[in-house]
């Protein structure tokens, strides 16, 4: 061969290649992916915003509302507004404002100028309360829910919220697109995916850079604030455990960071509903062994209209999506006697109850998320939840559910389709995405950490439900996990910040992009058809159809 020949051979080679690259997204119908590890990049800078930064600082006066949010209804007719009104105090003692100071009614239209709709709700304040001295207790602002119904599915709509009957205590207009009908050929744009958020200079870049995305809707998956890695005087740390941990006398928080935070995305939150599910940070306990009260008060949920009653766990419908946000810290376990403890099993009952409830011909697809990834390979939280794997992925893979989300890890993964740690073709597509919302051991304990995870966790964490440990030691499981083996479950693993998007293109194909915080803002670091295949999965939805 002429050194032309060659060249040309070189040539056609490196085009190819280049298509390759350039061309059509990997799917899963190609089956498992081999396991990819990309090393570590740069993560950026986590520090959180002082509360000297205007955009944490309150900028209205009297009864004018702030934070203002905007939550979906179990189905595209209703939604939620939420706001705060007041001011929050911090002190020895405080002194909680009264919820029927101020009225909680939402004006809304399809027209800027035509608010001719009018929407009433409820109004409440929580407290956060440490008895012991020297600590500092918070009453919040008087926090504002109100439902609107009778909405068109995929319909902009302006509104306001506030009081009309005192001055200056209504919003300005805001607006907000409601979800496409519900139905099988009826999906929103891009669904943005996001975890561990806080409020870091890591988080206005993963916001800035998820707003450029243009998504419809927002699902967060728990750490929203990081409130608990504060002191009540307002004293943080990048670890509590580690600098506090010994000397307090119990786990404080700073909540005025809530309203930091609320303040903060007010921007996307007024405009993007956005649906949240809790983490391990929202747990914050207080007097009383009382927890989650930020979390419970400040965020609005479908329970009720998703048959819940329960602020930690519900379901609802986004075109042809049914979503079901599931707890990993309430109890999961199926009723009965665990470690001779009587569990009511209630999650669990309302999970089955949810899920035969679904028709696929409706909404084709069913995505679950909660907070801690039960497919981790990350040596952080490694092997945490698998007590709720235990007891729950049987019943989401009988019911074909089709892709994962969770958060919790500070990091990216996206698994081969799995079931019970094994490679199964009707298995779930595992996502977990991360982003430098807190500084807690980011430095140590994640991929950039090599070795061995241990066999066995030493001490049962209460909130996890208990110890299942063992079945690292036996059973499918064993063997299989860690950083330096990556098993054959993990497709792409990143210890990257970021947010996902979700495409739905139809009742089969979904396209999956992960956008990592460094990059520029049209490029994709991990990307993937996700693709149904009804024929050959849908093995227990009483109503099958596709
Ligand atoms: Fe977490």
């Amino acid at each position: 061969m002429c050194w032309r020949s060659a060249l040309l051979l070189l040539a056609a080679a490196a085009a190819a290649l280049v298509v390759a690259a350039a061309g059509e997204p990997a799917s899963t119908l190609s089956g498992p992916a081999r396991p990819v590890t990309v090393a570590l990049g740069n993560r950026g800078h986590a520090v959180d915003l002082p509360d000297t930064d205007p955009r944490v600082q309150r900028r209205v006066t009297g009864w004018a509302p702030e934070q203002v949010a905007v939550a979906l209804g179990a189905g595209p007719g209703s939604a939620w507004v939420s706001w705060v009104t007041g001011e929050a105090q911090m002190g020895a003692a405080v002194e909680p404002l009264d919820p029927a100071a101020v009225r909680s009614v939402v004006r809304y239209g399809l027209a800027a100028d035509s608010l001719v709709h009018e929407a009433a709700g409820e109004s409440l304040v929580y407290s956060q309360l440490y008895p012991f001295d020297g600590l500092h207790n918070y009453t919040s602002g008087i926090i504002h829910h109100v439902r609107l119904q009778g909405l068109r599915p995929g319909t902009k709509y302006y509104y306001q919220c506030g009081d009309p009957t005192i001055p200056y205590a209504m919003s300005e207009v805001h607006a907000f697109r409601t979800m496409p009908a519900v139905g099988p050929t009826s999906y929103p744009g891009r669904i943005a995916v996001v975890g561990d958020l806080g409020l870091t200079y890591n988080t206005t870049t993963t916001v800035e850079h998820m707003v450029r995305n243009h998504p419809d809707l927002v699902l967060l998956l728990g750490d929203v604030t990081y409130a608990n890695l504060y002191l009540t005087n307002g004293t943080g740390t990048d670890c509590y455990s580690c600098t506090f941990g010994h000397s307090t006398p119990i786990h404080e928080t700073y909540q005025p960071r809530w309203d930091y935070w609320g303040r903060y995305m007010e921007p996307v939150t007024s405009s993007i509903p956005m649906m949240v599910v809790e983490g391990n940070h929202e747990i914050e306990e207080q007097i009383h062994n009382k927890t989650f009260a930020a979390y419970s008060s400040r965020f609005a949920f479908p329970s009720e209209e998703s048959g819940s009653l329960s602020p930690f766990y519900y379901s609802f419908d986004v075109g042809g999506i049914h979503f079901i946000m599931l707890a990993s810290y309430v109890d999961y376990k199926r009723s009965g006697i665990h470690l001779h403890i009587d569990v009511s099993g209630e999650q669990y009952r309302w999970l089955e109850r949810d899920l035969a409830k679904v028709d696929r011909s409706v909404t084709p697809w069913l995505i679950a998320g909660w907070h801690a990834p039960w497919y981790s390979t990350y040596k952080a939280h490694y092997r945490e939840v698998e007590c709720m794997r235990v007891e729950m992925e049987e019943l989401l893979y009988s019911y074909s559910v089709d892709i994962v989300f969770t958060g919790h890890v500070h990091a990216y993964e996206r698994s081969n389709r799995v079931f019970n740690y094994t490679l199964d073709p009707c298995g779930l597509v595992h996502i977990s995405v991360g982003d430098g919302g807190n500084r807690e051991k980011m430095a140590t304990s994640h991929a950039d950490e090599p070795g061995h995870c241990p066999d066995l966790l030493s001490t049962p964490d209460p909130f996890m439900g208990g110890f299942c440990a063992f079945n690292f030691t036996s059973g499918p499981a064993a063997g299989r996990f860690c950083w330096d083996r990556q098993p054959e479950y993990s497709a792409y693993r990143e210890s990257s910040f970021g947010h996902g998007i979700l495409e739905v293109k139809n009742e089969t194909h979904a396209l999956w992009s992960w956008h990592r915080n460094q990059d520029l803002y049209d490029s994709v670091g991990d990307e993937i058809y996700i693709v149904r295949e009804p024929d050959k999965c849908l093995t227990k939805s009483s109503r099958m159809a596709y």
